[in-house]
Formats: structure tokens, C-alpha cells, sequence
């Protein structure tokens, strides 16, 4: 036995990046054939000893070896199994408490068309300087009307377009006027009321009202209606409750405004919002929010990604022109190619923050933008430098101050948690190598008036050194890993290993798998894919969070990017993405389902573990207040693994534990039509004991919650 242990000691030695060699090995070698001459070794000791009662001992053992040899064979198939080591005898580290966290950008119209509430596509007339896109007339039978996209007509100096209608023909029955698509569509739900502003101004002979509704695609059957009071000759606000009574809900529908006379009316304006979560005015999509919500965040990471770059210096995330009143914000092209409203302004990133209850980790503009210019470090980029600087003083300024102020009257008294700010993104796309020098000139403005802030360099460890910032120490770096499934496993068991546990904190900033190593998150051939990842990229994904998780005592925050996508044709720009959505409903990817087992059961302190002959990647942790223990085992092959879980050093372990288990067929995935398609089960474990038999079942990711006394 003290033969057989010692092997197994040695053969559990083995790090998990031996685990499928060994496993391998294992069932290649005769089982039989290594016990056999175990079992010879033992005889032949004690025969040596007695070798005067040689001939009857030797009868004796012929009687008793195959019983003898029987039982170690049982003994060996309980130990033969793979075994995945937990050690609580010391705790490795601490979880970062910020470890799990969200990324987001106007990108796949996650804002506009998403998670922003607004209904009206092109609501202010500025995406097309030629052509009123997403408006149409409402006419025919005997109802007449013509749109003129004024470019210059503006309401203020800001929505400086407007349409004009000219009814010539209209009445109650056949009103004319003027409808919009929406964003896909308009969502219509039974009981639900919306709320629609109108800019609107009319010439004389016609003084309102105007007709608000929302109707059928065909303008057949109306939802919802309501009318404006009278218009005059001046701009004007209309603000109206629309309400949708026993309806199915459909997303087949859209806005209109009609005349039911004829006359002549200027929109400089169009605005339509369902319920908001929290009922903030200008809020967030409810249904988004709540899956966000779930996932338990600690941080958002925001405007960008490429998104607070932008193509150009003009076209940068310029947060001063997102704050305000919508009826303020001009709006801005976003590097995805098409417009931003820029309706979710600087304000209502941080209001979202809050309503998660999650930290802000501010990106600010840090003068490089995508198209390959720069700002050179010294005079030139002072006035960006002093644009963070007063970025930071409206999110945690007072009263006293000029930007704290601002933000009061925009109506957030309080100021903000603020402790991370990102230097730029990804700057080590910038060939004119300016980087080092551009952060130094940031780091030290920044530190000198808010030393308590941890500055983020966007050029980490997964880039050459020699783009690195080696000037200043930045307090963090952000590391960005679009990866393969398979890239992700063969280099999770490794990853960060062998990092300076004294260098900069490490921030992985954007992070996804994607199932074909062929095809990059952004090639054409990627919008081919369906837009969230199946259930093999989330065994990619699960197996480097296990790789943070082991690590997090380094990597303080991650985060999944891109986080949204409009599944509509045409609205995405990247795969894959982490939530799908239309305009009435949203799923989870299997990707986003592992992100929230992970980070619902996590604990504060890291266990060390180790595989041993096993393909299966894991982590664990503890939760040192409630004795909770937190393992995840990812499985990524076609068979079960049986696996010898060995936990060390827990007292008095609960016999009884839960598993939830992500698992399917690996090219599985979850769509509008089957949201649920992939989702975690939650099972009973029993018998749990210091050494137990637990089966990881066929490409799976399992989170197993057990009990110890703290
Ligand atoms: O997440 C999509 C893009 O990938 C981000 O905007 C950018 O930072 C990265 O290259």
C-alpha cells in the first residue's frame, strides 16, 4: 500500500498542463501487469524472510493471492481516477474583490438600439445629411403629405436638422403625417406605458394638435395614441403618456405623428421611452439591465475600447458633449460606423454604474485615435490632459468645484466612487511610439492633484516590452485577449505564472474565446457566425477565468468584452458577444451563464489546487466568513471525467453540496428563439467527504458549492 501510495504521491506531483499526457499514459499502461508486480515485490520480501515454511507458505499465497491481488485492483480503480487536489490548509491568496466586472462601448449597437432606452431611430434627424433615414410618410387614399430633411433648420445650435411636413391632404379618417421604424422595430408590450417628447413648431393655418401613436407595421391597428396640445409658430415641447392595453407583445410596429388636416409642421425632435429600470427619465432598457444585474459586477469599465479613441481627435469620446440635456447633445460618429446619439452621455454611464452597484473604472481620451493619429506629449496634449482632469473632478468633485458643480445641476449631488482611471486603449496600436511620454504627461497631472487614483496603462504584459510604459510605474496594466477556445486551453493552466507578483497590478480589460481559431472576432467572415458564442467558446472562456481566478491575487478585475449585440442584420460589428437582444427580447450566451456561475459563488480567499491526469481545468476558492467553498472544473472533452476530488485541511466538511453545471453539445448556443437552450442546472452532490468521486460531465463547466466550518 505504502508502494502504491508513494506512485500515486509522485504521479500527483504533475502540474494540469501534464494532465491529458498523463492521462493518456494511464490508460495506456496495464493496470494489471503494474499491481501484479506490486504484488510479486510483496511476496518475494516476506518469502525471504521465512524461508523455512517456504513450500507451505507459497501453497498458502497461491490460495491467497487473488483475493489479495482482487483488492488491490479495487483499491487501484478507486485511486486510478484522475485527481484534482484542494489545499485549505493554507490559503494561496486573496480574491480581488473587484475581480468580476463589465466592459462596455457604443459598439453592435449596444447603446443606441440597446441597452439605451430610446425607441426612435435618427429621433433628432442627424444621421443623414441627405435623407430623413428611418422616417416615412404616412399617406395614400386620399391623405397627402411631403418630408423635407431641413439640415439647417434646426432647434438650437446642437440638433441643428429638422423635417419638415407639408400635409396637403388629410381628415380624421385618413390622416397624413409622417412614421418611424424604430431600431428593428418598435416593442410593444400589453399594459406598458411610454413616454413620447416631441420639438415640433407649425406654420400659420394650422395650429395642432398632432396625432402621437403607436401602431401596426401596416397602420392598421393602433396600440397606443395620444395628442399633443396646440402648436404655434415658435419651438415648442410636447410631452405625451401613451397606452398600450391587452395586447400580444410584437416588435412589428411603429411610431407615427399625423395631421388630421392639412398644414405645415417642423420635428426637430422625436423621442419615444418604455419603462426605464429604476424609472430614471432617459434611463436604461429594463430586461438588459436585470441580466447585467445578475451577473454581479464590481466595476464597468467605460466609453471604450476603440470608442473613446475614435477614428479622429474630432470624433473622440468628447465626454463634456454627452452631459446636459438630450436636447443639448449633437451626437457624434462612432468608430463603428454609424452614429452615436450620445443620449448614454458620461451622466448616465456613471447613474448605470450605480443602479449595478458597481465601481466606474474611467477610460479618458489620452490623445491617439484609431486612425493612427496622435497628440504630441508636451504643449500639444496639455488641453487633453486638463479635458481628464476636469472629466475626473465632475464624477468625485464638490460643490466648490467648477465640474463638481456642473454635475450637481445636472442633477447628481453626490459625487461618485471613483478609484481607476484608464490612460487611453490599446495604445500600443500607436506606431509613432509616443505612448510612454503621453501617459507620463497624464500619470503625473493626475497624481499630483488625485494621488488616491490607481492609473491604468493600456499596454500590458501581452505586448512586447518594448511598448511598454517603463517612465512611470502605472499602478495597473489592461491586457486584452481575444482568443481561440483551444488557445485559451492550452495557455490557461500557465497564464500568469510566471508574472512579477511586485509589477503593476493587472487589469485584463477585454477578453472573449471564439470557437474557430480560423476566424477573428473581427473578420467579415465572423458576421457569418451567430452573433453570441456557443457552448465551446464558453469552455475557452471558463477555463481562463479559472486561470484568473487562480491568479487573482495579481489580476484584480477582468472583464468580457464585447458585452452586447443587437442580433438584427446589419447592426453588429464584432463576435462574439456576451448578450443578444432585439427589440423586445434578450438571452444569454452560454458564455454569459459561465460569467455569472463564476462570479455569483466566489469567495475571498484562492485555494491552491492541482489535476493530475485530467484534461479538466479548475479553480477554488473559500469564502473565509461562511466557510462556503467555491470549486469550478471545466471539462472541455467529449467524455466524462471522473475525478478524486482531494480536499485537504477543511474541518468538518458538509456531507451534502450543490453543483450547478453549464454543459450540452459544444457547437450549442442560445438565440431569440431559444434563449434557453444552454443553461446551468442546479443538482444536489452527496456524500461529499475529504476524498470523494465526483463525474465532471462531458464539455462542462461545473461550479460545486461545499460547506466547511470557517
Ligand atoms: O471589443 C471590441 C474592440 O476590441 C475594442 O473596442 C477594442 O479595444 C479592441 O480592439
Amino acid at each position: 500500500m505504502e508502494i502504491l501510495k508513494l506512485g500515486w504521491r509522485i504521479n500527483a506531483a504533475f502540474h494540469l498542463r501534464d494532465a491529458a499526457f498523463m492521462r493518456q499514459r494511464l490508460q495506456n499502461e496495464n493496470c494489471r501487469f503494474q499491481l501484479q508486480s506490486l504484488v510479486d515485490l510483496a511476496v518475494g520480501i516476506f518469502t525471504c524472510s521465512m524461508p523455512i515454511r517456504l513450500r507451505r507458505f507459497e501453497k498458502l499465497m497461491k490460495t491467497l493471492t487473488p483475493i489479495f491481488l482482487g483488492g488491490l485492483i479495487a483499491i487501484r480503480c478507486v485511486a486510478a481516477n484522475p485527481t484534482f487536489t484542494v489545499d485549505a490548509t493554507r490559503p494561496a491568496a486573496n480574491v480581488s474583490p473587484m475581480l468580476y466586472g463589465l466592459m462596455t462601448e457604443e459598439i453592435n449597437h449596444s447603446y443606441d438600439g440597446g441597452l439605451y432606452a430610446e425607441l426612435i431611430r435618427n429621433r433628432a434627424f442627424l444621421d443623414d445629411k441627405a435623407t430623413a433615414a428611418h422616417w416615412s410618410a404616412v399617406s395614400g387614399s386620399g391623405a397627402q403629405v411631403s418630408l423635407t430633411l431641413e439640415p439647417t433648420n434646426g432647434f438650437n445650435d446642437q440638433l441643428t436638422a429638422s423635417l419638415r411636413l407639408e400635409v396637403t391632404g388629410a381628415s380624421k379618417n385618413q390622416p397624413a403625417g409622417v412614421a418611424n421604424d424604430g431600431y428593428w422595430g418598435i416593442p410593444v408590450l400589453p399594459h406598458n406605458r411610454y413616454h413620447a417628447s416631441l420639438l415640433a413648431r407649425a406654420e400659420s393655418g394650422f395650429a395642432g394638435p398632432l396625432v402621437v401613436s403607436i401602431v401596426s407595421e401596416d397602420g392598421r391597428t393602433v396600440y397606443a395614441s395620444g395628442k399633443t396640445s396646440a402648436l404655434g409658430p415658435q419651438w415648442g415641447r410636447f410631452d405625451l403618456t401613451l397606452k398600450t392595453g391587452e395586447v400580444a407583445p410584437t416588435t412589428n410596429a411603429r411610431l407615427q405623428i399625423t395631421l388630421d388636416r392639412p398644414g405645415t409642421v417642423r420635428l426637430g425632435f422625436v423621442s419615444l421611452f418604455p419603462p426605464t429600470w429604476n424609472g430614471r427619465p432617459n434611463g436604461l432598457r429594463k430586461d438588459l439591465m436585470q441580466m447585467l444585474v445578475d451577473l454581479n459586477p464590481k466595476f464597468l469599465r467605460f466609453p471604450g475600447g476603440n470608442y473613446v479613441e475614435g477614428d479622429t481627435i474630432d470624433t473622440r469620446f468628447d465626454w463634456k458633449k454627452t452631459i446636459g440635456p438630450i436636447e443639448e447633445r449633437h451626437g457624434h460618429p462612432c468608430p463603428w460606423g454609424y452614429r452615436s446619439t450620445d443620449g448614454l452621455g458620461l451622466l448616465e454611464f456613471l447613474e448605470w454604474c450605480e443602479d449595478m452597484k458597481a465601481e466606474p473604472v474611467l477610460a479618458v481620451y489620452a490623445g491617439y485615435s484609431l486612425r493612427g493619429v496622435h497628440v504630441n506629449p508636451g504643449p500639444d496634449l496639455e488641453p487633453f490632459v486638463q479635458e481628464a482632469l476636469e472629466e475626473i473632478e465632475y464624477l468625485i468633485g464638490d460643490r466648490h468645484t467648477i465640474w463638481g458643480s456642473r454635475r450637481i445641476k445636472d442633477g447628481h449631488p453626490a459625487p461618485f466612487k471613483l478609484r481607476y482611471v484608464e490612460i487611453g486603449n490599446e495604445d500600443w496600436f500607436d506606431r509613432s511610439k509616443s505612448y510612454d511620454a503621453r501617459f507620463a504627461q497624464f500619470h503625473d497631472a493626475i497624481k499630483a492633484r488625485y494621488p488616491q487614483l490607481k492609473l491604468i496603462s493600456t499596454v500590458g504584459n501581452d505586448q512586447p516590452e518594448s511598448g511598454r510604459v517603463h517612465t512611470r510605474k502605472p499602478d495597473v496594466t489592461d491586457e486584452h485577449y481575444y482568443r481561440s477556445t483551444d488557445e485559451f486551453l492550452q495557455t490557461s493552466p500557465e497564464y500568469a505564472r510566471k508574472y512579477d507578483r511586485s509589477g503593476p497590478e493587472i487589469f485584463v480589460g477585454e477578453w472573449a474565446a471564439h470557437e474557430d481559431a480560423k476566424i477573428k472576432p473581427w473578420d467579415a467572415a465572423a458576421r457569418q457566425q451567430p452573433p453570441t458564442p456557443s457552448l465551446k467558446a464558453a469552455l475557452g472562456d471558463a477555463a481562463f477565468m479559472t486561470a484568473m481566478e487562480r491568479n487573482s491575487d495579481l489580476i484584480k478585475m477582468q472583464c468580457y468584452a464585447p458585452l452586447l449585440v443587437n442580433v438584427n442584420p446589419g447592426a453588429r460589428q464584432w463576435r462574439p458577444d456576451l448578450i443578444g437582444y432585439d427589440a423586445l427580447s434578450a438571452f444569454g450566451s452560454p458564455s454569459y451563464y459561465a460569467i455569472q456561475m463564476f462570479s455569483r459563488n466566489l469567495g475571498d480567499q484562492i485555494l491552491s489546487v492541482q489535476g493530475a491526469e485530467t484534461a479538466v481545468q479548475g479553480s477554488a476558492t473559500r469564502d473565509s466568513r461562511t466557510g462556503e467553498i467555491f470549486i469550478k472544473l471545466v471539462n472541455p472533452g467529449p467524455a466524462a471525467e471522473p475525478l478524486r476530488v482531494d480536499l485537504k485541511g477543511f474541518v468538518s466538511l458538509a456531507s451534502r453540496g450543490t453543483a450547478f453545471t453549464l454543459a450540452g453539445n459544444p457547437e450549442d448556443t442560445n438565440s431569440i428563439l431559444e434563449p434557453r437552450k444552454v443553461i446551468p442546472l442546479l443538482t444536489k452532490v452527496a456524500q461529499v467527504k475529504p476524498d470523494f468521486l465526483y463525474t465532471v460531465p462531458p464539455h462542462s463547466i461545473v461550479v460545486l458549492k461545499l460547506k466547511a466550518r470557517p
